[in-house]
């Protein structure tokens, strides 16, 4: 399987910040709901690791699985947790995909966050059933569902710009329909100095396209309640107690 986060790796922890900035503190008022319970909390498609990170401190005493199948991403998850030894001692790096993923007999989270699309149809049912066979009855599964949710395209964006020293990263995105289920992202990472362009990065991503309707009908195949985080895309779901 080609990693398109060979490339894009250095881009995605910066750029992604701000999404974790937007939803982190819900989130963790949501996780926090869930401290009586025991089992891990596992992060599939970790990246960096910033939602792990805020699990862990919603939840001082779970164990992590953060799962993470490019090496380049990584990378970045385990300088993030070595710079943080209490984080390094009970979060586990799995080098796997999600689909290649053991679930643990019984899980007390699972974020599967900015990551969705790079599932097929088929591997997406099939992860929902994993999940709902393996969550504690109090449980959560947080999903977000970022647009397109239909195979149309997306005209070329920009990225807020983020500052790291003396240069600016900014990311551009631009999508095409592929098929009928799912779309190419076409990404661009630029770095700048001084308003100038001194490096560009460009990776293409697939990504299976799914509505949100769809969305349900899958957890409610599966007996998987969902409600969202607020305004946000983020979906939360529980296993259906009737
Ligand atoms: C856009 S990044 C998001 C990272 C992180 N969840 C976040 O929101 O900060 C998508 C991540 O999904 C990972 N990924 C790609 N295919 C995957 C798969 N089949 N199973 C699990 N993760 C996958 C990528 O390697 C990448 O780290």
């Amino acid at each position: 399987m080609t990693d398109s986060y060979a490339k894009s790796a250095p881009f995605i922890d910066p750029l992604i910040a701000g999404f974790w900035q937007q939803v982190g503190h819900s989130l963790a008022a949501e996780l926090r709901r869930l401290s009586a319970l025991s089992g891990p909390v596992i992060d599939l498609g970790a990246g960096a690791g910033r939602g792990t990170r805020i699990a862990a401190a919603a939840l001082p005493e779970a164990r992590l699985l953060a799962v993470e199948p490019s090496a380049a991403m990584r990378t970045a998850l385990l300088a993030r947790l070595m710079d943080d030894p209490p984080l390094a001692a009970r979060t586990t790096v799995v080098a796997e995909g999600a689909m290649e993923f053991p679930f643990p007999e019984r899980v007390r989270a699972v974020l599967a966050v900015n990551m969705i699309g790079h599932l097929t149809p088929d591997e997406r049912r099939s992860l929902w059933a994993r999940i709902a066979a393996r969550l504690d009855p109090g449980g959560i599964v947080v999903v977000n569902n970022p647009p397109p949710t239909v195979p149309a395209a997306v005209p070329r964006v920009a990225s807020p710009v983020v500052r790291v020293g003396a240069y600016d990263y900014r990311g551009w995105s631009e999508a095409e329909p592929a098929g009928d289920q799912s779309v190419v992202w076409h990404m661009a990472y630029e770095t700048l100095h001084q308003g100038r362009v001194v490096a560009r990065v460009d990776v293409d991503y697939d990504w299976w396209v799914v509505t949100d309707e769809e969305l349900r009908a899958e957890w409610a195949a599966c007996a998987l309640s969902s409600r969202t985080l607020g305004d946000s895309d983020v979906h939360l779901l529980g296993r259906r107690t009737s």
